[in-house]
């Protein structure tokens, strides 16, 4: 009695679930513009449901034995909690940036040193030959000799600063060993040599004021890299400071320009005296071959 009671209303329950879910089959929404044609679905579904439903009373036996049996032999399991995936957190996008311009698009890129040109040859030792303003220079060195010259208005306005920061240093360290050195003639204008020259030629004779005076625009005491040592006589390399000078001069960047028995090279006689400032990296190499400045250079010393 109990169990038919039970079994008769869970056969209700069942329906009135049937019947729910047939209520939700149910279109809610018609198709747009269908009209006439909606209601006509309608009507047939109807129909279809009421067949369906006595179908269903026909197994509704069937889906009670079914539900009583895992009833009793699948224990109840909670449903695993509904866990929300995993997501990426949500990260504002960087705002896009128009990148900085490299300053090569932004400034022109500074001229060219209009005073440098490219090199009009090579000398027979491989040194580039540059001309900028009228001055030559070889390997980066400006030279100035009877083949090269610098022009009448060039004008340093003294000893170059390098120059003079050397020859102090020379000077203390002569001095630190008891010597006396000091300049007796460095920068000279175009205009003093023109005068010099000129006084030795009207002298001597231009043949011989040649061998020992440059002509304007060819001397180095015009490029204020060249200094007079003393005194200018050939007795000067015997005194303990012209030997001094010849030992040591090279340490600070200058040379003995005109060695003794180089004037086929130099295109001057010997002067003790009369030093060049070129820097260390040429003076020590110049001192160990012994090679004079035209020929280290592989260039010559003759008025055109
Ligand atoms: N005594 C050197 C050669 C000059 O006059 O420059
Ligand atoms: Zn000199």
């Amino acid at each position: 009695m109990k169990k038919t009671a039970i079994l008769l209303l869970s056969a209700v329950l069942a329906l009135l679930v049937l019947a729910g879910c047939r209520e939700e089959k149910k279109p809610t929404v018609n198709p747009p513009d269908t009209g006439t044609a909606a209601t006509e679905t309608e009507t047939e579904t109807e129909t279809e449901t009421e067949t369906e439903t006595e179908t269903e009373n026909e197994t509704e036996s069937e889906t009670e034995t079914e539900t009583e049996t895992r009833a009793e032999t699948e224990p109840y399991v909670e449903p695993e909690p509904y866990i929300e995936p995993e997501t990426e957190p949500y990260v504002e996008p960087e705002p896009y940036v128009e990148p900085e311009p490299t300053p090569s698009e932004t400034a022109p890129l500074p001229p060219p040193d209009v005073t440098a040109s490219a090199p009009v040859g090579y000398t027979s030792k491989g040194f580039p030959v540059e001309v900028r303003d009228g001055r030559t220079y070889i390997g980066g060195l400006l030279v100035v000799n009877k083949t090269y010259s610098v022009p009448a208005d060039y004008d340093p306005g003294g000893m170059t600063p390098e120059c003079a920061d050397a020859f102090y240093r020379m000077r203390e360290a002569a001095s630190n060993e008891g010597l006396w050195i000091y300049s007796d003639s460095d920068y000279r204008s175009y205009a003093l040599q023109s005068w010099l020259y000129q006084s030795y030629v009207d002298r001597d004779g231009q043949e011989l004021a040649d061998t020992f005076s440059a002509r304007p625009g060819h001397s180095e005491h015009q490029t204020g890299l060249a200094i007079d040592i003393n005194s200018c006589l050939l007795s000067f390399a015997d005194t303990a400071e012209g030997k001094w000078l010849a030992a040591h001069c090279w340490e600070y960047g200058f040379i003995i320009r005109y060695p003794a028995g180089k004037e086929w090279s130099t295109g001057f006689m010997y002067e003790p005296w009369h030093v060049r400032y070129v820097g260390t990296w040429l003076s020590i190499p110049l001192r160990d071959s012994g090679l004079t400045l035209e020929e280290y250079l592989g260039i010559d010393s003759v008025y055109s």
